[in-house]
């Protein structure tokens, strides 16, 4: 993912900012019971885990032998 889209993180998933493209607001309450508003650490911790599945995915493309599966 590219560096603009990190800098764009709260915007993009708390603030609807693709909304137009279809990706919901999950700062909001939603329509659907099941679906629970994300708060900003609810971000934090999915921005966290995504960074932390790049990298992952990135040693393994290198062959690393730190890689874990
Ligand atoms: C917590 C779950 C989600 C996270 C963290 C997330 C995060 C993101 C991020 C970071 C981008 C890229 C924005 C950019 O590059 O500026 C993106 C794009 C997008 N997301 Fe999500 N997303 C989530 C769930 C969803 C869901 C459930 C949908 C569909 C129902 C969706 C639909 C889209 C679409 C269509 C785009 C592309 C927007 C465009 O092309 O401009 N996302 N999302």
């Amino acid at each position: 993912m590219p560096p603009a889209s990190h800098e764009s993180w709260y915007a993009t998933v708390l603030g609807g900012a693709h909304q137009a493209q279809g990706m919901m607001n999950f700062g909001l309450d939603q329509q659907f019971p099941e679906i629970e508003r994300l708060t900003m650490q609810d971000a934090d911790d999915i921005q966290a885990y995504v960074i932390a599945e790049s990298w992952k995915a990135y040693r393994q493309s290198k062959g690393s032998p730190g890689a874990t599966q």
